[in-house]
């Protein structure tokens, strides 16, 4: 998704910004750009479509000199990726402006700005915000007055950085649905999609709210609310340090990623399994006795943080007496459901910043329909950590690759870790949360064992460079790993796949079944092993290709037709997370193989901030 980096300084800011832009690369994008206030007074924008390195390029051939400066990462939404398109926009080259999210009224505004006689150069909806500002500024209003009224006039969400010849000492900054971070430094000034951009040059944010509009100058900011009051936020100091992805051995971030599972794994466990103590996993108030209370559990998500939610969703039910349902984000903010009492809303979320989920956790705060609001997030100070009652961190470090990895094992970890908590705060059955915790005290190396059949799933995924579909079955909660494991072959080797439990095959998709057709299973020991066994067979009987990952008391032959890959004996509530590392294995390499762009895959953002 879109990246924006700002920053007024007394030196030079090119290179702050195109940093800054590297720095956001991991969110997704497709063309980049920067404008700095030179010498001359005059806007400097050179824009590229494509990687930043090629942004880069060409300011190395043209340089770009000033103290002020904006720059971005365009994630096409409005107008296809072309460098006409991508941002900063300028307006009658007094004004440049980036932007991050959607003007949903710009189609009316642009035939009224056209009628005015502005010249649209692009086929964005940003575009119309520049023209407006610039005619604000044209009746004579201060840059941040125009700033103001043009906000006004624009429905939508928006992060905006805006600079004007007009007054070159002065950087405005606006947040509306889309996230914007400002970042304090020595006699300098920046902003940020988020802090990731700023650390470089500075440790000290201000994460601002929504309707935050500011007026920045180098060593000096106001910050002013929806209601146009000054206000003042909390700056805080972030410990992140440098840590920036470097990739080491590995080709791909998505590999390492996979690879640092058993560390992320153990760093999420570190210090918080002591069964007496799980409860301070959760920052928050009174958690134990918000969980007496509860009686049933919404869980809130997208993509792989919709899959975890599914598994958690089997075990809650399996191990306490509190009904939960799981529903996507995107869906859910948008239906009625009938009020219900003392219901915990959970949001998943990597980032913590994905646009569905956030305005799920928004619309349920403005209800007040919910008990309470807990969020199991990757990243400390994202919104829905600060929206949220209770916070329940999974401690995987930095997930770069767009395809999700790390992220989902180790909220699987931290909802084991709920489900225990809410064993303990219902009062039944101690043992439960006991084996919880030492179950989880094996998987480092559980996540270790899988990973040793790296090799074997790299000569496995050769079978599938010139399959154009595949079928991923499970059953009981290999239900959603298996959904789990069809995201990722879709997403970055870009093989259409769907997931099934294996009781529904002879409802409809075994009429797919041919030599063609690759079935992937996962077959951990489980109540339901002689199940699935039963509909693998229907698949074998029909000609079917099957792969499957099993605990050897599947007992199934490696034959012709049937390529089995053996897993470690693990535990029955632990085996969702052993399982996924060979289907996040069997993606990657199918991936590789195909030469796909493994870590930013086509059409998709890491962090996923519009609707
Ligand atoms: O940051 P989030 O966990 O909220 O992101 C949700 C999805 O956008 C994300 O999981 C997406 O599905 C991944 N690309 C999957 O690998």
């Amino acid at each position: 998704m879109c990246g924006i980096v700002g920053a007024i300084a007394q030196r030079p800011v090119t290179e702050i910004l195109l940093e800054g832009l590297r720095r956001l690369e991991y969110r997704g994008y497709d063309s980049a750009g920067v404008a700095v206030l030179n010498d001359n007074n005059q806007i400097s924008r050179t824009r590229a479509l494509g990687k930043v390195a090629a942004l880069t390029e060409k300011l190395e051939s043209s340089p770009a000199i000033g103290n002020i400066g904006i720059a971005h990462t365009r994630w096409a939404t409005h107008g296809k990726p072309a460098e006409r398109n991508a941002h900063p926009h300028m307006s009658n080259q007094r004004v440049a402006i980036v932007h991050n999210g959607i003007i949903e009224n710009y189609e009316e505004l642009r035939v009224e700005l056209k009628a005015k006689g502005y010249n649209f150069t692009s086929d964005t909806d940003t575009e119309v915000v520049v023209h407006l500002i610039e005619m604000y500024l044209t009746q004579g209003q201060s840059l941040a007055d125009a700033v103001r009224e043009t906000i006004k006039e624009v429905r939508g969400a928006y992060a905006l950085g805006v600079i004007s010849i007009e007054q070159p000492d002065v950087l405005i900054a606006a947040r509306q649905g889309s996230p914007l971070v400002l970042g304090l430094g020595l006699g300098e000034t920046f902003i940020g999609s988020d802090i990731q951009a700023m650390l470089p040059v500075t440790s000290r944010f201000i994460y601002l709210e929504n309707g935050d509009f500011c007026v920045i100058k180098r060593d000096s900011y106001e910050i002013f609310d929806d209601a146009g009051a000054i206000v003042e936020r909390e700056i805080k100091e972030s410990n992140s340090g440098m840590c920036t992805a470097e990739l080491g051995k590995y080709r791909h971030f998505m590999h390492k990623e996979i690879f640092e599972q058993p560390t992320a794994v153990q760093s999420t466990l570190e210090g918080r399994l002591n069964v007496n103590d799980l409860k301070h996993c959760v920052s928050g108030d009174n958690i134990i006795e918000t969980l007496e209370k509860v009686e049933e559990i919404q869980i809130i998500a997208c993509g792989t943080s919709y899959h975890a939610g599914l598994i958690a969703s089997y075990w809650l039910e399996d191990l306490t007496d509190v009904p939960c349902s799981v529903e996507v984000a995107s869906e859910y903010r948008y239906r009625r459901r009938p009020p219900r009492d003392n219901v915990l809303f959970v949001t998943l979320s990597q980032s913590g910043e994905t646009a569905d989920t956030l305005a799920a956790l928004e619309k349920v705060n403005t209800d007040k329909s919910m008990l309470a609001t807990l969020t199991i997030c990757n990243v400390a100070e994202s919104s829905l950590t600060r929206e949220s009652d209770y916070t329940l961190m999974t401690l995987a470090g930095p997930e770069i690759g767009v395809a999700s990895t790390k992220a989902f094992t180790t909220q699987l970890v931290a909802l084991q870790m709920l489900v225990g908590l809410l064993i303990q705060a219902k009062g039944n059955a101690p043992e439960k949360v006991e084996e919880i915790v030492n179950n989880l005290k094996k998987l480092p190396i559980l996540l270790e064992q899988a990973l040793e059949k790296d090799a074997e799933i790299e000569k496995m995924a050769e079978h599938f460079i010139e399959k154009h579909n595949a079928l991923f079955l499970g059953r009981g909660d290999q239900y959603p790993v298996a959904m789990e494991g069809a995201l990722k072959l879709k997403e970055i080797s870009y093989i259409h796949a769907e997931a099934y439990p294996a009781g529904e095959l002879k409802h409809g998709p075994l009429a797919l079944v041919d030599s063609e057709m690759p079935i992937i299973a996962v077959a951990p020991k489980t109540g339901l092993i002689e199940k699935l066994k039963s509909n693998l067979e229907e698949v074998r009987s029909r000609g079917g290709v099957l792969y499957i990952f099993a605990d050897k008391a599947i007992a199934m032959e490696e034959k012709d037709n049937i390529h089995v890959i053996e897993m470690p004996e693990v535990p029955e509530m632990l085996a969702p997370i052993v399982y996924t590392i060979p289907l996040q294995l069997l993606s990657y390499y199918t991936a590789v193989f195909k030469g796909t762009d493994v870590d930013k895959p086509r059409n998709l953002a890491k962090s996923v901030t519009v609707e």
